[in-house]
């Protein structure tokens, strides 16, 4: 029989579900902490009655979050956080077997996107999850009569934040949002590692290049790129780094990378990687100086990095030369590859970041999402307590085995102290 949640449904084709399904399992595995707290969502219903609209990269990753939320009681309405990051296989079986209602096919235009998360927002959910902030900002922009009803949020990433940060300064921000990516088991593996591996994966998996005695260029050294710089030297590229920051700048030199201007970098780079947040940080005068047969890509959260007009602008000829690569040919014949239409890179190309990492991003965000049902903050960004981050790494070093030294007593009274010196 069909359920509510089914029957709302818009994805690309039910028939994918049952590869879905194995793609769910096979993540599963590989986050143990997500599921010791799926176990006692199972037990405890903390989330029973909770209506929850999420808008995140639907990958068997997040399948598995939604599981969790499923197992506390939670109903579930999903859409993506980016058109392009959609895994169709994964969206089906959420639907199939889940009961989980999702609105998000991969590939979807821009008004199918926010269509998507309007549908999330006609189920009248009672908190939401964000990755990006798309749905966040939607429902104070154009859905003002059901914020009455949002208990709070959550949200899983730097560009997020930012985007409900200046919310908060403007006091436009109607309820309280805890900003999972804050939390120092989100960002220092998933932001650093995960963005790391997955953005060269998604690289490798589009062009086959060789990255070993390339000079692969990173703009922005957050976490992210700090991820991306140490995975391209790790193998074999000379790194420049690009950052407005001079702290993060020079952390890039002792680091080991070249630091300069984007003007100075674009004549060296053969591969170029924003992860900034920002707009347009590779300008039309940037490509214009790049070398023939330059990959430029983006692993920010949106395609605004680069400035994709700007390079049509300059191009006599686009081609898709394969799969995710685009080629643009300027007039004097010099050609600068594209890489997944400068989306995310490691979604497009790649499957996002690997399950491990997500583990402990998921397990900050079921933990959130418990906390804001069951307590009461005040409307503006918060961070979820440091005791339930720091659990997500305990809890990690136990299932990998991993006994970690304590302090003795001799030692806490000594950390305590300040008399003893010299
Ligand atoms: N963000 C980055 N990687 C992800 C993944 N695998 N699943 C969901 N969100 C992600």
């Amino acid at each position: 029989m069909s359920s509510p949640q089914k029957a709302a449904s818009e994805i690309a084709d039910m028939r994918l579900a049952g590869a879905g399904n194995q793609r769910i399992d096979w993540s599963d595995q590989l986050m143990p902490v997500l599921r010791g707290i799926r176990r006692r969502f199972r037990d405890e219903k903390p989330l029973a009655g909770v209506r929850v609209g999420a808008c995140l990269h639907i990958t068997s990753e997040t399948a598995n979050l939604m599981r969790t939320l499923c197992e506390g009681g939670a109903q579930i309405a999903l859409s993506a956080s980016s058109p392009s990051s959609t895994q169709d296989e994964v969206a089906a079986s959420l639907v199939a077997d889940y009961d989980v209602a999702v609105f998000a096919r991969r590939g979807e235009d821009t008004e199918a996107y926010y269509q998507a998360l309007n549908s999330v927002l006609d189920t009248a959910p009672s908190l939401l999850l964000d990755d990006g902030a798309d749905l966040i900002s939607l429902v104070h922009k154009e859905r003002p009569e059901i914020l009455g009803g949002i208990r709070g949020a959550t949200e899983q990433t730097t560009t997020g934040v930012l985007r409900l940060r200046a919310m908060a300064r403007h006091e436009a921000l109607e309820f309280p949002v805890i900003a999972v990516n804050d939390s120092e088991t989100k960002y220092l593996f998933n932001n650093r590692y995960g963005t790391g591996q997955s953005t060269l994966d998604g690289i490798i998996r589009a062009t086959n290049v060789l990255i070993a005695g390339k000079t692969v260029v990173v703009v922005g050294y957050g976490w992210a790129g700090r991820g991306v710089a140490s995975r391209a030297a790790g193998l074999g590229a000379s790194v420049v780094v690009i950052d407005v920051a001079p702290v993060r700048a020079l952390e890039a030199l002792l680091d080991g990378c070249r630091v300069m201007s984007m003007a100075k970098a674009a004549p060296l780079g053969d591969i170029f990687i924003t992860a900034t947040g920002n707009k347009h940080v590779i300008s039309k005068r940037h490509f214009n100086a790049m070398k023939d047969g330059v990959i430029i890509c983006n692993c920010g959260h949106f395609d605004v990095e680069l400035d994709l007009p700007g390079l049509a602008e300059l191009a006599q000829e686009q081609t898709e030369v394969r799969p995710l690569v685009e080629e643009f040919r300027l007039l004097d014949g010099r050609r600068l590859y594209l890489l997944g239409e400068g989306r995310l890179i490691n979604f497009t190309a790649a499957e996002g970041h690997p399950a491990a990492v997500m583990d402990m991003s998921f397990a900050n965000q079921a933990q959130a999402v418990e906390l804001l049902t069951h307590s009461s903050l005040e409307a503006g960004v918060h961070q979820l307590p440091q005791g339930l981050d720091h659990a997500v790494a305990t809890l990690k070093l136990e299932s990998l085995g991993i006994e970690i030294e304590k302090l003795t007593d001799e030692q806490r009274e000594y950390q305590a102290s300040w008399e003893e010196g010299t």
